[in-house]
């Protein structure tokens, strides 16, 4: 029987976790570090972050395989780390994860492979970059160069908005960057297409789509997602064969060629434009919240899909056709700004059995979970249309107290006009 070690402490991880205690050959699964909302799965929480612990821990336990959640131990080498002791983990090296975490590395890619993205200029002095915008039609859409949490992006309107942004990253450094993407903004249908990597070996996931903005019909600021659903019954047929193709297929290649070939998880962020598929953001890890409705739709066995892909072997995972699988995030008031933390979670033991929490920014105080993060917890159902999906979940929270929470009844709403 198998030992897995997950590392992360989110909504993410916490669907991770469980589908690997779906597998018949898993026996324990680990969370490094993980939250106290999982241990009611059976998930055993280990409170270690440092990598040498963690290559400690992996090899005192006898952990057959380590899979990473989160970019930033990606972008700090954790896969090297591990790779480097002879550990068996899933995920990219650092020279692979950076394109995600270098924002100017993937644009230099899509260019080199002809895929199609929104043109772009990149400024690392403030004076240059605001000369530039003033040049330019708006809206504009600005990007720290690095990683920011999904929240290093802004759709700017005006032009005051949009010199405040600068400043913002180029001389107050609001975030650990050194330069700005400033690029056209791009209309059409937004979704994401994530797939398993090994070598040249791609094997694309149902498709999702996020909400990014915090408020009900796409409004207000950019958070790290409030809700997603899984698959899209409203965008064309082929769109998937369509992004590995005219995507995932050339990026992989062209990972390849630059000797960044990797095993991990490829998270194209695509937008459907008038003139076809274009890239928005690349990830080299699941995303929060897709992998809370695309992963329970795999009906094969996960573990044994990543240990066979990291042998090298052919795989066919099987996934689900039927239903649609739809998640909205109970996030703290106040975020993405400031929010409070150590609110009360409701009760949530008593769902119907058709709906699912998946915990992430939680704590546990005196037997009680509190909140301890902005995106709180999220509550994921399947129905056999969009509209029941959501029907159904905003139901069960219209029942909660979520006085110290805020949430996005909207969601699926593209799939619904
Ligand atoms: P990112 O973190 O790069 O995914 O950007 C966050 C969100 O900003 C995306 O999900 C889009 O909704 C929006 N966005 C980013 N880049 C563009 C663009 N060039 N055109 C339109 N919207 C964009
Ligand atoms: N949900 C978007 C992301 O994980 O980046």
């Amino acid at each position: 029987m198998a030992k897995v070690l997950v590392i992360g402490s989110g909504g993410r991880e916490h669907a991770l976790c469980r589908q690997f205690l779906l597998s018949p050959q898993v026996q324990q699964v680990y969370c490094a570090p993980g939250n106290a909302g999982m241990a009611g799965d059976g998930v055993q929480l280990v409170a270690l972050t440092a990598f040498a612990d963690l290559a400690a821990f992996a090899q005192q336990q006898q952990i057959d395989l380590t899979f990473v959640g989160p970019e930033i131990p990606l972008q700090q080498g954790l896969v090297d780390y591990f790779q480097a002791r002879q550990l068996p983990i899933f995920g990219p090296t650092q020279a692979a994860a950076e394109l995600e975490s270098s924002k100017s590395f993937a644009k230099a890619l899509l260019a080199k492979q002809h895929v199609a993205t929104a043109a772009y200029r990149e400024f690392s002095d403030y004076t240059l970059a605001w000369t530039y915008l003033q040049q330019q039609a708006l809206p504009q859409v600005i990007k720290a160069n690095g990683l920011a949490a999904g929240k290093g992006v802004t759709i700017v309107t005006t032009l005051a908005q949009g010199q405040t942004v600068l400043q913002d990253l180029l001389q107050v450094h609001q975030f650990d960057t050194t330069s700005v993407i400033i690029e056209e903004f791009l209309v059409g249908e937004e979704f994401s297409c994530m797939a398993f990597v090994a070598g040249d070996q791609i094997v694309p996931m149902p498709l999702a789509q996020d909400h990014k903005a915090l408020g009900a019909g796409d409004r207000g600021p950019n958070t790290g997602g409030m809700g997603a659903y899984s698959p899209l019954p409203h965008l064309p047929a082929d769109l998937a064969q369509q992004a590995l193709e005219q995507v995932l297929q050339p990026i992989v290649a062209g990972m390849q060629q630059q000797q960044r070939s990797f095993n991990g998880i490829l998270y194209a962020g695509l937008i459907l434009t008038a003139t076809g598929i274009k890239v928005i953001e690349f990830n080299m890890r699941f995303g929060d919240p897709e992998t809370q409705v695309v992963l329970p739709q795999l009906t094969s066995d996960f573990y044994q899909l990543l240990q066979d892909m990291l042998a090298g072997k052919t795989v066919q995972p099987t996934w689900q056709h039927q239903q649609i699988y739809l998640g909205v995030v109970v996030a703290a008031a106040g975020y993405p700004g400031t929010y409070q933390q150590g609110a009360a979670l409701p009760e949530l033991s008593q769902l119907p059995a058709a709906v699912r929490p998946y915990y992430a920014g939680v704590a546990l105080q005196q037997d009680q979970l509190v909140s301890a993060g902005g995106r709180v917890f999220l509550l994921a159902t399947r129905a056999y249309d969009v509209a029941t999906a959501q029907q159904t979940v905003n139901a069960v929270l219209a029942q909660l107290p979520l006085a110290a929470f805020t949430y996005r009844p909207d969601i699926g709403w593209h799939a619904l006009t």
